[in-house]
């Protein structure tokens, strides 16, 4: 019988239209011979849908339309089996929509890729491929994850994080770096909100417009002669090994939304929109001296396990040109096309690597079934809330 695989795209966040691009891509290059696949769009509202055009990516013009002819759904856990249940329920008839094995998250950013989506799956018991919930949750934060880093000894640059209703945070940066600075919302990611500050009056700029998008922020030193390069990570705790590395090429100062998705004017873009990631003009494998690549990939790999991921995760390096040190910057625990892209410049097809991704999902699903979550006792069996021990009584 074929692994049924709920593949998740889309959710409440900045980076939705990216995501079902990412989701798409993976439905349109999944072995089919395999896996029985339910392409499953979560709305900006976060509804889940099913439905026969859920998975065309010209339906997503007008989504309000496909959505009518959809249907609404959600994840019931029935004597451990995980069953797509239409929402709200018909009085007659089934409601019974099909039944998952397995699920592919492809989502992008907060109140998706960040826990959330995963902590949904794990709560209905759906084993998932990818980063489990604290390493999804510790990727997303720009701080927690540098944290974590610096206590393996991966090299991250020292940052400030700052909250919205802090008064005294321009001081507090100015105490702690030179100019220029650069100020990231703490967990967006698509380069949303960020922007460097040369000066006082850039800096207020630079914090209003990061705290449009998050509550808190992080500061950083920017790099002013500064070269990118990203290398993915496949594998979980066990076995992982890294993909070629890639020089992404933009056209500003930060590489922007529109570099990364729109492509059009950018420097190097393969090709204008609509291909998510993979459209981004880039330097492939990038031409960087080998011992460099070694090392990065090396990073990499310890980074990944560091953090605890699994699935794939593509991890952005940077190299201050003045000093050449080299830096992780940051994490993508779901990243964009899921990076198939590296993957195939070094051999492996993006249908390999999603059997892999699944593959990856069940392993760990299995370790976990392994694990007693029901301590035997039968604590339960006396207590009563009505005499004097009540629940303090119960322990000890
Ligand atoms: N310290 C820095 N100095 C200079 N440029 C930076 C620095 N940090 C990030 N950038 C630029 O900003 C881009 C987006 O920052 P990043 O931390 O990767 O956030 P996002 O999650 O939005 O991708 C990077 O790709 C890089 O071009
Ligand atoms: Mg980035």
């Amino acid at each position: 019988m074929k692994i049924r695989v709920g593949l998740f795209f889309g959710g409440r966040s900045v980076e939705h239209e990216v995501s079902v691009i990412t989701g798409l891509q993976a439905l349109a290059n999944m072995d089919t011979e395999r896996f029985d696949i339910t392409p499953i769009y979560i709305t900006k509202k976060s509804e889940l849908y099913v439905g026969e055009d859920i998975g065309k990516i010209e339906a997503y013009r007008d989504i309000p339309a496909l959505l009518s002819r959809s249907t609404r759904m959600t994840l019931v856990n029935e004597g451990g089996r995980v069953y797509m249940v239409r929402q709200p329920a018909k009085k007659f008839g089934s409601n019974i929509l099909g039944e998952l094995d397995v699920a592919l998250p492809a989502v992008h950013g907060t109140n998706v890729e960040d826990g959330t989506l995963q902590g949904y799956l794990n709560f209905v018991g759906l084993p998932y491929a990818g980063c489990d919930i604290l390493s999804s949750a510790v990727g997303m934060d720009k701080f927690v994850q540098k944290c974590v880093l610096k206590e393996s000894g991966i090299p991250v640059l020292d940052a400030l994080r700052l909250s919205a209703n802090d008064a005294s945070a321009i001081d507090k940066i100015e105490a702690k770096f030179e100019y220029p600075v650069i100020v990231k919302p703490l967990n967006l990611g698509s380069s949303v909100g960020i922007s460097v500050a040369h000066d006082r009056a850039g800096l207020e700029d630079s914090l209003e417009l990061a705290f449009e998008f998050a509550e808190h922020v992080i500061v950083e030193r920017a790099i002013t002669d500064l070269t990118e390069i990203n290398c993915a990570v496949l594998g979980d705790e066990y076995s992982a090994q890294a993909s070629v590395c890639e020089r992404p090429l933009g056209s500003d100062e930060i590489l922007s939304y529109e570099d990364k998705y729109v492509g059009g004017n950018s420097k190097g873009a393969k090709s204008g929109g609509s291909k998510g990631m993979a459209s981004l003009g880039r330097e492939l494998p990038a031409r960087i001296p080998d011992e460099l690549r070694d090392r990065i990939q090396t990073l990499a790999v310890q980074a990944f396990r560091a953090l605890g991921c699994s699935g794939v995760a593509r991890i952005d390096f940077m190299i201050d040109n003045e000093s050449g040190e080299l830096y992780l910057n940051e994490f993508n625990t779901i990243p964009g096309s899921l990076a198939f892209y590296l993957w195939e410049a070094g051999g492996m097809s993006y249908k390999e690597q999603l059997s892999r991704m699944i593959d990856l999902a069940l392993d760990r699903a299995r370790r976990e079934q392994s694990i007693n979550f029901s301590f035997d006792s039968n604590i339960l069996a006396n207590v009563s809330f009505g005499g004097s021990k009540g629940a303090k009584g119960a322990k000890r």
